[in-house]
């Protein structure tokens, strides 16, 4: 049986990887889970200098999954080169690390600083707010889009995944931005934003007001935008949102991607992903499928 897949040349040995910001490098998740049975650990973003995050609290229960507003707290790209990157690198496994920013100077200085380390993928998250152009995010804009993609691109050694926010009109769109601006792979989908008001405390449940949904809630929709993208482009494409059993990262397979990313489901179950990564492998043999790339975008 063939569970590996290829991201932009690079191979992981299955398709599952953790979800940006669920998982931290991994350190706390090593009593649950060998993170050598996973394809890829993806980390939390880092920027070029510590960000404090968002007042609390910063986060919320919904039905079917959670709200966050931790404003990318984050130690920095130096503590994370010392600290995080050292310890992913005793793993069998690939380090996609994820990059965010202010201006597009904040991401190319973290990109430039990460050239030389033992990350294999670059992860490009672009729901960070573009202070320059008034704190609209930069995968908001199919033109600011295609710019920082151009830009990172440039500057980056290792291959680049542009993670696209779902906050927007047409997904397609956004897609067809960050290839035409050079991005390697593409993932998606960030968590989709949203509101809830404490009515006995008359206050917003999360102090930013509104705060990222994520969880099962959110899995239909972000199968839907997998499947259109990956309709649109040519693209590897990581999917995510939502999944939180095996079942469903074959559906984002089935949709059309090359490799999943599982987010929220760790904090309900920290030794879910390699779960999943057993439960594809079940599934691939009582259906008599040899290699994972037979299903991959099976559904028309
Ligand atoms: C607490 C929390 C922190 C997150 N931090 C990041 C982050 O730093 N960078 C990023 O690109 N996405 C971040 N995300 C979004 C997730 O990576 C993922 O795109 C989203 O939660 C959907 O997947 P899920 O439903 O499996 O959680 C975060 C999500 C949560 C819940």
């Amino acid at each position: 049986m063939n569970t590996s897949v290829d991201i932009a040349g690079v191979v992981m040995k299955n398709p599952v990887t953790v979800a940006s910001g669920t998982f931290g490098s991994g350190m706390e998740f090593t009593d649950f889970v060998d993170l050598s049975c996973l394809g890829a650990v993806t980390t939390k973003g880092v920027a070029n200098v510590p960000w404090a995050g968002n007042p609390t609290p910063r986060i919320a229960e919904t039905p079917s999954g959670m709200m966050n507003a931790i404003g990318l707290q984050n130690p920095g790209v130096d503590t994370f080169l010392k600290r995080d990157l050292p310890f992913l690198t005793k793993f069998d496994t690939r380090i996609i690390v994820n990059v965010c920013g202010r201006s597009a100077e904040d991401y190319v200085d973290v990109v430039e600083r990460l050239a030389d380390s033992p990350a294999d993928l670059l992860e490009i998250n672009v729901s960070c707010p573009n202070v320059k152009e008034g704190g609209i995010a930069f995968g908001q804009n199919p033109d600011a889009l295609y710019d920082i993609t151009k830009k990172v691109k440039n500057a980056a050694k290792q291959p680049i995944i542009m993670k696209l926010s779902p906050n927007v009109t047409d997904i397609t769109e956004m897609a067809r931005a960050a290839e035409a601006g050079g991005a390697d792979a593409l993932s998606l989908i960030n968590t989709i934003t949203g509101m809830k008001i404490d009515i006995y405390k008359r206050r917003f449940a999360v102090a930013n007001k509104t705060g990222g949904v994520s969880g099962p809630a959110i899995r239909p929709i972000a199968v839907r935008m997998v499947y259109q993208v990956a309709k649109a482009v040519k693209l590897p494409i990581i999917g995510m949102g939502g999944i939180a059993t095996a079942e469903d990262a074959i559906e984002f397979i089935m949709a059309g991607a090359t490799a999943v990313s599982v987010g929220t489901a760790n904090f309900r179950n920290p030794a879910v992903t390699a779960e999943i990564v057993k439960g594809i492998e079940d599934f691939m043999t009582a259906q008599g499928i040899e290699d994972i790339s037979e299903i991959r975008g099976c559904v028309e």
